[in-house]
């Protein structure tokens, strides 16, 4: 389910596993089209895909984005009787609210930024001025990667709170707010396939927010991600797993949320170690186009997702090795992140060689050409042995996928490369 690079790498993974799955996307996209039938029914509509699941006698159903999660597409699948991937809206709180989430961190003990939590715009600039600058401003709501505000003065912080609570720039996500510490670090994506309560973690990975080269410019959906990261040793994912995915999941269960599915922590490695920036409730985009083609679980990806979305337990001691490491390199459409222009044809040469092509916003116009049709157009990830051989094949593919005002950038995995740089 959805249409994005995210679920372009799911179908390629599940293809990849195993060549003669039959896969139904709703609604997909052109690139998705070449793996699986694509029905045009938006995420959102659940009871079309209910129905839609029912008339092709589905496996099981596998949720991409979000929105549907926090619609409810997990109960209402599950009263049904049919498998499917995903937390229910209830445990999908972790992402939608965070004020649900600051609090569960909260009462779990999993360590995380300090915030005030207020639907009071008073209050929130009172407690504004108990923080050290920059101070964080976040709507608890989804809002599309923009709810969140590093604030440099206080000035700025009241502004962001007026918008939010007063001007209700976010509509009811922003009705409520978080005032938070700023936390300084760098940042880690760890995501994990869960039963509730044994975890899988995946190979780690590193998002790139920031528009431009150099980490300048607006935030993003995410411009490019690498994986694995030669920061998170296997000691380090240990402490993650113990001391942030095991407490909050079993916080989840006690409040009668049990998690099911992805679930991905947001980490800020700090001095005093990784701390939880935000959970989200699914496989990130685009991180999962760096993971999936490094990710080796011993044993079949969609055999695994298929057991936890019937509600089983994971194999004991289930674990994930890194194969190689990829590269990946979003191409953005002119004028992303304000508003991208949609309708410039796109050239893709057929010779890409060891990079992975992932449709995100893309469509075919009347005339069967491949032309843009959303931000984030595109993907590219390259894979080698080496990071710098992955990060070569895709800035090499990036530059040769072409369309009128495409932006990307040219230095994903830029701390990965200063450690290597550092360490010889
Ligand atoms: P979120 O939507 O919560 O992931 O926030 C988006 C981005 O804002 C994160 O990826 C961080 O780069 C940044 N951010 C959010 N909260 C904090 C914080 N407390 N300290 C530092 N950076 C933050
Ligand atoms: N890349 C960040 C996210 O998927 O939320």
């Amino acid at each position: 389910m959805g249409g994005g690079g995210r679920e372009h790498a799911l179908a390629w993974r599940l293809a990849q596993d195993d060549p003669s799955v039959s896969i139904v996307a709703a609604p997909g996209n052109p690139g998705i089209a070449e793996l699986a039938e694509c029905v045009a029914v938006a995420p959102t509509d659940i009871e079309s895909l209910l129905q839609l699941a029912h008339q092709r006698r589905v496996d099981f159903t596998l949720v991409g984005p979000e929105a549907p999660l926090a619609a409810g597409i997990v109960d209402r699948f599950r009263e049904e009787a049919l498998a499917i991937f995903g937390p229910t809206r209830g445990a999908a709180q972790i992402e939608t609210s965070k004020a649900f989430a600051k609090a569960l961190m909260r009462e779990a003990k999993v360590p995380t930024a300090r915030a005030i939590i207020t639907t009071e715009a008073d209050r929130a600039k009172g407690a504004a001025r108990e923080f050290a600058l920059p101070v964080v401003i976040k709507a608890s709501g989804l809002a599309a990667g923009k709810g969140v505000i590093v604030c440099e003065s206080y000035q700025r912080a009241e502004r962001a709170i007026d918008d939010m609570l007063v001007g209700h720039a976010f509509g009811v996500s922003g009705s409520e707010v978080l005032v938070e510490e700023f936390m300084e670090g760098e940042e880690l994506s760890v995501l994990a396939i869960t039963d509730g309560e044994n975890v899988l973690p995946l190979v780690p990975a590193q998002d790139h927010k920031r528009l431009l080269d150099r980490d300048r410019g607006p935030n993003t959906g995410g411009m490019g991600a690498y994986a694995p990261v030669s920061l998170a040793t296997s000691e380090l994912i240990r402490e993650v797993i113990d001391g942030i995915f095991h407490p909050a999941l079993a916080a989840l269960s006690a409040r009668g949320h049990r998690f099911t599915g992805l679930l991905y922590a947001g980490l800020m490695l700090t001095p005093e170690g990784p701390r939880v920036v935000e959970f989200n409730c699914r496989f990130g985009d685009p991180e999962t186009q760096a993971i999936l083609p490094v990710s080796d679980l011993g044993t079949s990806f969609t055999d695994v997702l298929a057991a936890v979305a019937r509600g089983e337990s994971l194999p004991d001691g289930a674990t994930c090795a890194a194969r190689g490491a990829a590269v990946t390199t979003v191409l953005a459409a002119h004028g992303y992140p304000e508003k991208p222009r949609a309708g410039d044809p796109i050239r893709i040469p057929d010779d890409l060689d060891d990079v992975l092509l992932f449709h995100a916003g893309t469509a075919r116009n009347d005339a069967g050409r491949l032309v843009t049709a959303g931000g984030r157009v595109v993907s590219v990830t390259g894979m080698g042995e080496s990071f710098e051989t992955a990060q070569r094949r895709s800035l090499d593919a990036a530059r040769r996928v072409e369309f009128e005002g495409r932006q990307f950038r040219s230095d994903i995995g830029w701390r990965e490369i200063a450690r290597i740089a550092g360490a010889s």
